[in-house]
């Protein structure tokens, strides 16, 4: 009989763990932590539609954004499981203003802090659309012993140690990087264990879909207004017209397009002044993954890992996948001046 060697996610962290430059044996306890609470996530989500679980809880997040029941479900998992793992002294999410200390137990002198969207995509719940959980990992410049501060986590992306998502789709991946290559893994849900089942991912250079909310058409700059004429315009040569694909949320459609190739969109827009997705805990985890992946991510006029972010919740305009598309679209944004 053939067999087949399966590497769970822990082991291949532990692995790869000599790789990353400092990192110790604590750093692989954070990331199996985070494996254990994407497993309690995918748990709920997927008997979402059986218990009173979906829905909106009636508060309104600290932008003022409803919060889904689901959503407060899984910062709540998040956040115990990454208290409980001692290895990490604070965290900041979308669904808190400030940052969350962590100052009991061993937590205080835990060397990491963690930014993340619990649960990103969460207005399609109901729909039964694929949601996901985006974070990110970085060595706190504060003192171990000490409250982590502000500046802990306002670093900028070329920081990150690790960052990663969890796709609650068809089936749960677990994909992330430590910024040697980025690695997906499938929950095989008989074991309960994340599979390593797509290694050493590179994105296609050259993509074929484009995604964007072109509701907002009116509103973009007329360098995206003219690029998304481009991806329409017929041209065999270069495979146009491309695919429009748009699922609205970040994690899926940012997944589908670094597995076949594509771009995602979010320009500036009037109801966002700034772009809509979060630097700190959207961008910047799925920047990394995309630049380990071979593809860019950028705002219009920088590569998204250098931004100073100013606060935890800022917003900026995204642009991400395939470095061909990307770089074209560059070109139409450069031209006409991103505005
Ligand atoms: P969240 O559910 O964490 O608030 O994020 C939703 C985000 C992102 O997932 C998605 O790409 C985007 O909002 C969709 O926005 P539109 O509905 O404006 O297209
Ligand atoms: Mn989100
Ligand atoms: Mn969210």
């Amino acid at each position: 009989m053939l067999m087949h060697k399966v590497t769970t996610l822990n082991q291949f962290i532990i692995e790869r763990q000599a790789e990353i430059p400092g990192a110790t044996g604590e750093f692989s306890r954070l990331l199996h932590h985070v494996g254990i609470a994407a497993k309690k996530v995918h748990r709920e989500v997927n008997k979402a539609g059986l218990v009173d679980i979906l829905g909106r809880v009636g508060t309104m997040n600290v932008q003022g954004e409803n919060q889904q029941k689901l959503d407060v479900y899984a910062d709540t998992i998040f956040m115990d499981e990454l208290r409980a793992s001692g290895e990490c002294c604070g965290v900041a999410t979308e669904e808190n203003e400030g940052v969350v200390v962590f100052d009991e137990g061993g937590s205080k002198e835990g060397k990491y802090v963690v930014c993340m969207d619990p649960l990103d995509g969460s207005s399609n719940i109901d729909a039964n659309v694929p949601v996901g959980t985006i974070f990110s990992i970085y060595r706190r410049k504060s003192p171990a012993g000490e409250p982590p501060v502000m500046e802990d986590f306002l670093q900028a992306g070329t920081e990150q140690l690790a960052a990663g998502y969890v796709i609650y789709g068809s089936s749960t991946m677990l994909v992330y990087t430590a910024g040697r290559g980025v690695n997906g893994f499938t929950l095989d849900i008989s074991i309960g264990e994340f599979c390593l089942s797509h290694p050493s991912i590179l994105t296609p250079a050259a993509g074929r879909m484009y995604s964007i909310n072109e509701g907002n058409y009116i509103n973009f700059p007329v360098g995206v207004k003219k690029y998304i004429k481009y991806c329409q315009e017929i041209d065999a040569a270069s495979g146009r017209p491309y695919t429009s694909r748009y699922i609205g949320s970040l994690v899926a459609d940012y997944h589908r397009n670094m597995l076949y190739g594509g771009i995602f969109l979010y320009p500036r827009t009037n109801a966002y002044p700034e772009g809509k997705l979060r630097l700190v805990y959207e961008c910047n985890p799925m920047a990394f993954i995309a630049e380990q992946s071979g593809g860019i991510a950028t705002d219009g006029d920088r590569r998204v890992l250098e931004i100073a972010p100013g606060s935890l919740h800022q917003r900026v305009p995204f642009y991400v996948g395939s470095r061909g598309m990307v770089m074209k679209l560059t070109e139409f944004l450069s031209f006409f001046n991103n505005i």
